[in-house]
């Protein structure tokens, strides 16, 4: 099958999962569109129009994903650039969206709060983490425990504050841990496939220049891919043609207090802050 129908397929898909998170449930398809739909790949026309533009006759309902089906990740995002008046309002949107969420029926029973992210929505460096915890649980914020204080002294000392850049992490909800008080389980592949569009449409409204992905969770939910964290950190990668630097989650670097470790944190930072043209003083390149 060619590329261009491939990648009219994922643009559709991606369609569909947009509409989907903002609970739309069935669509209007013309009877034509609906036969063209049958017909093998290869007979359709290489520049069909994405069949959910057409007008409306019958009715198209989305198969639900098989609940173990890998994550989707969408190709590069097609949306146009908004208006900065624009853009607020349709970040604002979605985050209610986000904090009326209960796809996961469970999660939204144990929840305290939605931890949607928070900074800076024209942020250039984004940090992805995992999920909340206990802490963030409670205070709505992503990072803001012991891990995430680390994070806050990592930020800072690349010369920004949390408020320059934008936090966000691949499930909006602490994973259910009953009996638990503090500590984390790593979100399912389901909770992820639920949780993750609202995280591909902050990307694609912030749309920063260079996204940190915090820990294998955090790659997994971007790229799709689970790969070893100690194989990718360190080198770059794209999500959806924005350069993507892998790194230990500040967690792990709580647990392994190496100074090896906290390096190798260090210098993807710098990596990160040369990608994006930042000064770099010589007691900076010498930290650790
Ligand atoms: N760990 C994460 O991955 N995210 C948080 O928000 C807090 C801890």
């Amino acid at each position: 099958m060619s590329a261009a129908y491939h990648e009219l397929l994922d643009a559709t898909i991606q369609h569909l999962e947009n509409l989907k998170s903002r609970g739309t449930r069935h669509l209007k398809v013309d009877a034509e569109t609906l036969r063209a739909l049958a017909l093998p790949p290869k007979a359709m026309p290489a520049a069909a129009p994405a069949p959910v533009a057409k007008p409306a006759v019958s009715t198209f309902t989305p198969t639900p994903k098989p609940a173990m089906s890998p994550l989707i990740v969408p190709p590069v995002a097609a949306t146009p650039a908004l208006n900065p008046t624009e853009k607020a309002a349709a970040f604002a949107a979605l985050r209610e969206r986000a904090l009326a969420c209960v796809k996961c029926a469970h999660l939204a029973t144990s929840r305290k709060n939605v931890v949607f992210g928070v900074g800076n929505i024209d942020a250039q460096l984004m940090f992805v983490g995992e999920a909340p915890g206990a802490d963030e649980d409670e205070q709505g914020e992503p990072f803001v425990g012991k891990a995430g204080q680390l994070l806050t002294k990592i930020i800072q000392a690349t010369g920004l504050s949390r408020a320059d850049v934008y936090i966000a992490n691949i499930l909006k909800c602490r994973p259910d841990t009953p009996g638990q008080s503090a500590g984390n389980r790593k979100p399912t592949p389901e909770e992820m496939q639920t949780c993750i569009p609202y995280l591909h449409e902050q990307i694609d409204l912030i749309r920063p220049r260079v996204i940190v992905a915090l820990g294998a969770t955090a790659v997994e939910g971007l790229l799709g891919k689970t790969i070893g964290i100690t194989k990718l950190r360190g080198n770059w990668r794209e999500y959806r043609g924005t350069p993507m630097m892998p790194t230990y989650h500040p967690a792990y670097l709580l647990r392994n207090q190496a100074m090896s470790e906290k390096r190798r944190v260090w210098e993807d930072m710098l990596a990160v802050m040369e990608k994006l043209g930042m000064p770099i003083s010589e007691k900076q390149r010498n930290y650790f």
